[in-house]
Formats: C-alpha cells, structure tokens, sequence
C-alpha cells in the first residue's frame, strides 16, 4: 500500500526521486500562511453549516492556529514525502490533533486549495507593489522639481532632435508608471475573486458557504463556475504581464543613466553606493545595478512567456502542468519589488550634471525647428522653411557654425524675410519655453504637471 494521503487505490510506493520529481512543498511553502488562513475559514465554515460539529470545527481551528504560531517561530519542518504545502499541513496537523484533521478536508479538494492559496499569496503582495511604485514616483517628481528648468537635448533616433527640460523627461517616466500603478491596482481585482468551494472541479453536495468563506479570507468576490474557479491562472498572468511593462520601463530608464553616465555623455552620475568597481581597473566606476534591472527584465519576460506556455491548450480543469505556475510568480514578485526599489535609490542619489546638458544643445542645430516654424509664421510653406533651412544646417556643419552664430546678412542671403529677433527664438531656453501646447516641455507645463501628479500621490 502507497503512503500518501491519497494512497488508497494505490498498491505500489513510487522510489524516492519519482516523489521528488512530483513535489512541489520546496517553493509552495511560500504560501504556507495563507494555506493556514484557507483552511482556518474552511474549517469555520463546516462548522458553522453543521458539516461538522462546532467542537471539531474547533478543534481543527485550534490546532491550525498552533501551527500558525510554530510558522510565525520557525519551527516548521516540511517532509517532501507530503508532496505539496496542503498535504504537510494536513499531516502536521493529524499529528498535532489525530484522526479528527481528516475532517478538514469535507468539501474540499487541493484543487479549489490551490487556486485559493496562490490568489491570497498575490492579493497579499500587490499593495507591496503599489507602494514602492508610489516611492519611485514620488522620487521622480521630487527630481522633476529640481530641474524643470534643466534643459538638455531631446532625442529621437538618438539623434539630437529638439531641447527639453529634464524634468519633462522625468515625468514622461512618471507617466509610465502611473500606468503601471493602475494596472497593478486593476490586478488586485482578479487576485480577489475566492475559488474555495469549487473543490475538485464541480462543486460539492455539502451545504457550504462560499460566500462566508470568502469574506472570512478578504476576498471581494467569489467565482461563479467551479471549472473556472480551479483552472483560472489570469491572475498570474495579469501579474507577470504587468511586471513585464514595469521592467519594461525600467530597462529604458536604465539604458539611459548607463547612456549618460558614460564619459561620452556625462550627463549624470550615479551616487556610490548604487555603482561598482573593477577588480582590475582602478578608475571603474560601473552603473551596475542598472545593468542588472535592465537584465532582469529579461528574466521577467521568461516567466510571463513561460506561465502562458503552460497554460496554452489546457484542457479543463486542472491539470498538474499548472503546479509550473508559482516559481515564475514568487521570482517575479522578489524582482520587481527589488528592481523598484534600486531605481528609487538610484535616483535619490543621482548628481545632474546641468551645465553639460545645457551646452550640449547649444553647439548642436537642434534649433533648426525653430527657424523653419519661424519662417513658416512670416508665411513661407513649411515645406519650403525646411528645405532652406537645412540648406543653412548644411552650411554650419561645413562652417562649423551653429546657427544662432550665423551673421544676419547670411541667414537673410537664404531667407530674406529673417530678422534680428531671430536670434532669441534660436536660444534653446527659448525653443522650451515656447512650447507651452498641452503636454509641451515649457518650464511652466512642467511645473503644473508635478503639481498635478502631486495631487494623484496624495490622493492614494
Ligand atoms: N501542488 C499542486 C499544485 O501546486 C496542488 C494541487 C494538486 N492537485 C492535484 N490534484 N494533484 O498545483
């Protein structure tokens, strides 16, 4: 006769490494609190509909509470022979209560347990993401304040394209990450919905109460079709296709401070403590941590691609190929909780080098927009303000003349209907603050943005 829990039906016992190979309590363990917190509900629940008297019920809450407390003081010592973190703790408590633990299970399968287990473990973390999320854009726009007046080069192609203010480019970021927040904050509700009480895959013919169970556990919802209940893994990837877009951002901002704080850009540096040394070259100062969240975004997308090739063709309901399911959600969670929070600090300690940024838009023809929309305003077809004023940009790289250092009379040879004021207009300050379109780089837009991202912060 097998030894499992389930062993009834079964003659043979499977070698040692065959159970290996079958388990999974060496990363569900992660979800032991919220095994203990299911099966606690559970419990109550089969109590108070009868199912089982109100002294097993208590007794069987009792004892799980116990094994709460040995969790919480890390007495807890799991046996890979029990497979899965449900069936340790149905064995740790028949140990602890004898045979009445078996009782526990009425109405219930691993199925619906699993599915229960894993959405708790995800709602319980994503206010954990919320939060280092708003630190990060909180961060942001605190940088943002610093330098809304910062102009640098805006690129396109990572080719100079026209000036911008820093702090418009920071809160592009924000932007992106407000978006990650809401996505995140959308995430907890498919995270909420209790799959308990589907149990195997149909339903029960015990009087249960999944409603009652679900508010006992914090759930805002339950699921209404118990094949769906035990087979949903949306969640899951709701959650890693989220991370993906955050490291997705993330990886751009990275490239960019490793970009700019190489000696060819020098536009920033990064503080010490989130840099590192070669233990060769004595001047090494390497913008690593960057590197690694750009690199762990790979990682994350492995884990999305991978969760949703298990879960392509599944036939329904559940299928232990989903067992795959929580290595790829735990890894994630660790990372983007840690990838945030490095970018937080790295921009806490980040030093703008102001005066290299602005130069660099002073010596380049990011300006050339600004002449051919001057010309177009004295009423010269765009088109035509184009072709003349690159005609000049081609004159100053051979001259090696920007061409806000043009003389009048040559400017005029090309465009008779350019004047003294022209030179203002080229100035890249000028160029900034005159675009003041909703969603521009002016100064003042800039600063009415950090204002209104300030209130959407305060609001959470
Ligand atoms: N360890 C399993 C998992 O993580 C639990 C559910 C197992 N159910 C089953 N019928 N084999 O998915």
């Amino acid at each position: 006769m097998s030894d499992k829990l389930w062993g009834g039906r079964f003659t043979a016992k499977a070698a040692e490494w065959v159970d290996e190979f079958g388990a999974s309590i060496h990363f569900d363990q992660k979800m032991a609190s919220e095994d203990l917190e299911g099966s606690i509900a559970h419990a109550k629940m089969l109590g108070k509909q009868g199912i089982i008297s109100n002294e097993e019920s208590k007794e069987i809450v009792n004892g799980l509470t116990a094994l709460y407390e040995e969790l919480e003081a890390g007495k807890i010592v799991f046996d890979v022979k029990n497979e899965d973190i449900h069936m340790n703790m149905e064995s740790l408590l028949t140990e602890k209560i004898g045979p009445v633990a078996g009782k526990l299970h009425t109405a219930r399968s691993r199925n619906d347990q699993v599915a229960t287990d894993f959405h708790l473990w995800v709602k319980h973390r994503l206010p954990h993401v919320l939060e280092v999320l708003t630190e990060l854009q909180a961060e942001l726009l605190v940088l943002a304040d610093e330098h809304a007046d910062t102009v640098m080069s805006g690129y396109t192609h990572l080719q100079h394209a026209q000036p911008i203010t820093y702090g418009h480019y920071l809160l592009a970021y924000f932007e992106m990450f407000q978006r990650d927040y809401e996505r995140f904050e959308f995430n907890q509700k498919h995270a909420s919905i209790s799959p308990l009480g589907a149990a195997a895959l149909a339903g029960t013919t015990f009087p249960i109460d999944r409603e009652f169970v679900a508010d006992e556990l914090g759930f805002d919802a339950i699921y209404h079709n118990s094949l769906d209940a035990v087979s949903d893994r949306d969640f899951a990837l709701e959650f890693l296709s989220n991370a993906s877009i955050l490291m997705m951002h993330l990886s751009r901002m990275a490239e960019e401070l490793i970009l700019w704080s190489t000696y060819e850009f020098n536009y920033i540096e990064l503080s010490d403590d989130f840099s590192t040394g070669s233990s060769i070259m004595p001047q090494k100062k390497n913008a690593d941590f960057a590197e690694l969240v750009r690199g762990k975004t790979g990682r994350t997308y492995g884990s999305l691609m991978s969760l949703l090739t298990t879960m392509k063709s599944l036939p329904l309901a559940y299928n232990k190929d989903m067992q795959e399911d929580k290595e790829q959600v735990f890894d994630i969670m660790d990372t983007v909780l840690a990838s945030v929070k490095v970018f937080t600090g790295m921009l806490n300690g980040l030093t703008v080098h102001k005066e290299r940024m602005l130069a660099t838009t002073q010596d380049d023809f990011s300006n050339a927009t600004e002449l051919a929309d001057y010309l177009a305003t004295k009423g010269v077809p765009f088109r035509e303000a184009h072709a003349i004023v690159g005609q000049l940009v081609l004159i100053g790289i051979q001259s090696k003349t920007p061409l806000q250092k043009m003389n009048l009379s040559d400017l005029q040879a090309a465009a008779p209907q350019i004047e003294e004021d022209i030179y203002d207009k080229l100035a890249s300050e000028t160029a900034v603050n005159r675009r003041t379109s909703i969603g521009g780089t002016a100064v003042e837009n800039v600063k009415k943005e950090i204002l209104r991202n300030q209130k959407i912060l305060e609001a959470r």
